[in-house]
């Protein structure tokens, strides 16, 4: 099994952005701990980051023939992106929605996930376990 994680908008600045709602963990070390559980879990990964809402669409067409699924984080694209939510919905591939927070715990403003209707499901506020808990999530879901 081969899974593309998609880190959206703001989240190259972990570490250092607000790490009192998403963490101490940068980027990179998140993209490590990604990589040794999917090791664990003998999958492979690849980690990709973008500001760039063209180029996360981009990034999940192409994952249409390259990855059995897709965990994605869109950030801010999560509350407004209809673009994404239609490269989703367009794909066979499945996608896991994860958040570092809990997006329901925090400002209404983000409570409502448009991006999250074309995906399997979502897992938030769990911290960088989020991501873990989606991969072991697409292991045992998605058809490799
Ligand atoms: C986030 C939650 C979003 O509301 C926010 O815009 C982010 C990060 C999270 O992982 O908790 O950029 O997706």
């Amino acid at each position: 099994m081969n899974l593309l994680v998609i880190h959206g908008p703001n989240l190259n600045l972990l570490g250092t952005r607000e790490p009192e709602i998403y963490g101490t963990t940068t980027l990179p070390e998140l993209n490590q701990l990604i990589d040794e559980h999917a090791v664990s879990r003998q999958v492979s990964v690849e980690c990709f980051q973008s500001n760039h809402e063209g180029e996360i669409i981009d990034r999940i067409q192409a994952a249409n023939t390259s990855h059995d699924a897709i965990i994605i984080n869109p950030g801010a694209y999560t509350h407004t992106s209809i673009a994404i939510y239609d490269a989703l919905r367009a794909i066979e591939t499945p996608a896991y929605e994860v958040h570092l927070s809990n997006i329901h715990a925090r400002g209404d403003m983000r409570k409502k996930s448009v991006t999250a209707g074309a995906c399997v499901g979502i897992i938030s506020g769990f911290g960088v376990t989020s991501y873990l808990l989606a991969i072991d999530a697409a292991v045992a879901t998605a058809a490799p």
